[in-house]
């Protein structure tokens, strides 16, 4: 791990106990506007989960809900919560799962801690299945929409919508993976 993502993982382990009584408000609004976007599914990824804020409404979609974030403190509320999820620990550009594996990913305002955004929404790619699709969001102040379309288009991937302002303070990205022929 670099050091920039070593303290970004310090500074989420610090503030997971404070997180939600900080961001939860402004974090469920964006919720409503990602989960229009994905339909129900055999297995979405929560990339970045946090303290899983979002389990209740995924579980509602998902068969399997797999989620992943790089602060144990934050893992360790998200694994408190009722939903079943399967948790683990890693870095969104290094992802422990199978290619083509997933059938959505959802990833709510972690995009603009990574120091290569575009090994991200690239690993985001790998692991989604032919058809999947990925609904991402970033705070507006760090990186533009045409940013985040070049990034999508740069990991092969089809970006379908692009909306400003989500929960007032975020980019949605929603992106889709080509259909591999036969
Ligand atoms: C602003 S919080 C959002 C959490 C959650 N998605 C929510 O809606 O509340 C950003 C999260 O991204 C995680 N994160 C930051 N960089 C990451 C990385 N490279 N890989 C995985 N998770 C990361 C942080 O630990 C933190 O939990």
């Amino acid at each position: 791990m670099t050091a920039k993502q070593l303290e970004i993982q310090r500074r989420y382990d610090l503030t997971s106990r404070i997180y939600e009584s900080r961001y939860q408000e402004v974090q469920r609004r964006k919720y409503a506007s990602v989960s229009a976007e994905i339909p129900s599914s055999n297995i979405i990824l929560d990339l970045g989960c946090g303290t899983g804020m979002f389990f209740s409404e995924l579980s509602n979609r998902a068969k399997l809900l797999v989620a992943t974030d790089i602060s144990i403190e934050m893992l360790r509320h998200a694994n408190s919560r009722p939903q079943m999820a399967l948790l683990f620990q890693s870095d969104a550009s290094n992802l422990p799962l199978r290619c083509q594996s997933l059938d959505a990913v959802v990833s709510v305002t972690m995009l603009q801690n990574a120091p290569e955004p575009l090994k991200v929404i690239s690993e985001i790619a790998r692991v989604l299945k032919s058809g999947g699709v990925a609904a991402i969001t970033s705070l507006r102040r760090k990186s533009s929409p045409d940013q985040i379309l070049e990034w999508v288009r740069r990991a092969d991937l089809r970006g379908v919508k692009v909306e400003e302002g989500v929960g007032g303070e975020d980019i949605l990205c929603v992106a889709r993976k080509s259909r591999t022929p036969p």
